[in-house]
């Protein structure tokens, strides 16, 4: 991975100034696809954090400030469960966001959490070769939100489950020892394959993780989400202070 340069390393105040600014990140990258190609396509982060991001998104200014009817939503992840599991990525993107901006069904592309793992991978991969435009013969994504764990994970490549930088597929659905279950995930060859990766990650659990991530050796079966290096696209660490303690001065 290459050393998060002061260029790509934002530190913010808290995690309500990481909401705001990941939302105002969201509106002006989607203005730029808009305006260059018509539609914005963004792959969404699971978990708890974007959740501020997501509710800011459906209200003024930024409710106003896009227009949502170009906008298509894809998916990091997504956790091997229904729809209407409150476990579900797809499930806390529509009570956050979709519902709250209208979005139409058709504008929202899931996993199928509820289908058998493998079958659910397969079948989102054939949805993004046919949704996304390709580049090197990768679906390739305007904006792809991702999380970080506290053990260095992202998306659902967990530590244990070979990251696979070079993974021929686009789509896997990783067992996960630490959840004893499947996840369905988007590969390192799609996240690495976007224009924009942005990584949000706030609070004093993730700072251990973010030290090592960013200033340790590179180890990706160690720290996966050290697997990042977007090949033609822009990686921004957007980090609250807590998250930031342990990084050394700038
Ligand atoms: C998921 C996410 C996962 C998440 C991190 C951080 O499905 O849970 O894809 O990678 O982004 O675990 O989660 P928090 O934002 O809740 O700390």
């Amino acid at each position: 991975m290459k050393e998060a340069s002061a260029a790509n390393l934002v530190v913010v105040s808290d995690e309500r100034a990481l909401a705001q600014a990941l939302a105002e990140r969201v509106v002006e990258l989607g203005r730029q696809a808009i305006a260059a190609r018509s539609r914005f396509n963004i792959a969404l982060a699971g978990g708890s954090t974007p959740k501020a991001t997501y509710a800011l998104l459906t209200e003024p200014p930024f409710r106003q400030a896009l227009d949502w009817k170009r906008v298509r939503f894809f998916f990091g992840d997504e956790r091997c469960v229904p729809p209407d599991d409150e476990q579900s990525n797809y499930r806390t993107a529509k009570l956050t966001l979709f519902d709250g901006l209208s979005i139409r069904r058709e504008a929202t592309f899931r996993m199928h959490g509820e289908n058998e793992p493998e079958a659910a991978a397969g079948s989102y991969a054939a949805v993004i070769l046919r949704e996304l435009p390709l580049d090197h013969l990768v679906p390739t994504l305007d904006l792809i939100l991702l999380g970080m764990g506290p053990d260095g994970h992202t998306a659902s490549l967990f530590p244990g489950t070979d990251p696979l930088e070079d993974d021929e597929l686009l789509v896997r659905a990783p067992y996960v020892e630490k959840f004893s279950t499947h996840r369905i995930t988007l590969t390192p060859r799609v996240l690495n394959g976007a224009r924009d990766v942005i990584v949000a990650t706030a609070g004093p659990a993730k700072a251990d993780a973010l030290a090592a991530v960013l200033h340790g050796p590179r180890d990706p079966a160690t720290y996966p989400i050290q697997i990042l290096e977007p090949r033609a696209g822009r990686l921004t660490w957007l980090v609250d202070r807590a998250a930031a303690a342990k990084l050394p001065p700038s």
